[in-house]
């Protein structure tokens, strides 16, 4: 009991720096960085602290807090289903999704409080980005720059690569709500042992700069292609000039960190960002496909 509550009060007093992750099946880190069967963490936040400077070994589904060696338990996988939706919820500690204490710490918000839909910390410029303390990263839904899902067809995490971990759909004005659903191109099935995704965010302006890669282990079901994603190239800056975009498939964000950026020449104050200024489109993203007649390269 005492032991419980001391649990309750760490988690909760640490919410102010919280930020925001993915909760759903199929997680890494659902019960803290322990991937151990009996071990249940239910008010864990230790997936969502951000990524900044790190070298690329560490930010890389974030092993610098252990999360890529905390697998989901076998068999269990966030599933996709293709040309379909899929719901996880955006929050920023177990508490206050679905996950944890029969649901009863939910709202409608990450942070399990109320809030007015136009909750809004806009006043001009030089506001202060203070929406769930900061954590959301934003001063409006208008203002929150988009997050976004990548699929890799590789079973084991240890092989994924920025060339096979291909960027699947996009999701705009997200972060907000703490559901969020997001759409599946025409996928084709995954290796016996599964995909494994991430899901990732580059928040725009709003408090301090990072990124967001989060482990998964996924699986598309509704299969009817039989068409691979393509190899994945690095997205470009291109909202000074749309044709600059990349189109077809592409890599994660990778900004901010010490080491294996592949973003560069981004004009001050401008952040990349999964949405148009990096040549995404908002929902499932269409154009991933190796053509058909084109080699794999
Ligand atoms: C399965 O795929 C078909 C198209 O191939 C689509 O019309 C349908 O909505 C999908 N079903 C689900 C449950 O996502
Ligand atoms: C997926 O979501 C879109 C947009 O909300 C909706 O139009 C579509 O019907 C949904 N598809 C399925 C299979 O539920
Ligand atoms: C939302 O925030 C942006 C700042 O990026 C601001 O330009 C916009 O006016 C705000 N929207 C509202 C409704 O206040
Ligand atoms: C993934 O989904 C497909 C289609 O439902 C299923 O046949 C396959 O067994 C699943 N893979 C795993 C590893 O569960």
């Amino acid at each position: 009991m005492l032991h419980t509550s001391v649990l309750i009060i760490t988690a909760f007093t640490s919410l102010a720096s919280a930020h925001t992750a993915a909760w759903a099946k199929g997680m890494f880190c659902r019960n803290g960085a322990n991937p151990s069967a009996n071990h249940d963490e239910p008010n864990t936040n230790l997936a969502v602290n951000p990524l900044f400077n790190l070298a690329k070994e560490d930010w890389w589904f974030q092993h610098d807090r252990g999360c890529d060696l905390a697998p989901p338990p076998p068999g269990e996988f966030l599933t996709l289903p293709a040309n379909g939706n899929f719901t996880v919820e955006l929050a920023h500690n177990r508490a206050f999704t679905t996950l944890s204490y029969g649901g009863k710490k939910v709202s409608n918000w990450p942070d399990g409080e109320e809030h007015p839909d136009e909750w809004n910390s806009w006043e001009g410029p030089g506001s202060e980005c203070k929406l769930g303390s900061g954590a959301l990263h934003t001063y409006n839904e208008s203002n929150a720059a988009g997050t976004a899902w990548a699929i890799s067809y590789q079973s084991d995490i240890k092989k994924v690569t920025m060339e096979n971990l291909v960027v699947f759909s996009v999701l705009k004005h997200t972060p907000w709500k703490r559901l969020a659903t997001y759409g599946v191109p025409n996928l084709p099935k995954c290796p016996e042992g599964g995909c494994t995704c991430a899901w990732l965010w580059v928040p725009e302006n709003c408090g301090q700069s990072n990124m967001y890669m989060q482990p998964f282990k996924c699986n598309v079901t509704n299969v009817s292609s039989t068409v691979p994603v393509a190899k994945a190239q690095p997205p470009k800056f291109c909202a000074d000039d749309k044709s600059k975009c990349v189109k077809g498939a592409k890599q994660m964000i990778a900004y901010y960190q010490a080491t294996g950026n592949n973003m560069f020449d981004i004009p001050r104050p401008a952040t990349p960002g999964y949405n148009e200024k990096c040549g995404w489109t908002d929902g499932p993203q269409c154009d991933i496909f190796e053509q058909s007649g084109a080699t794999a390269s």
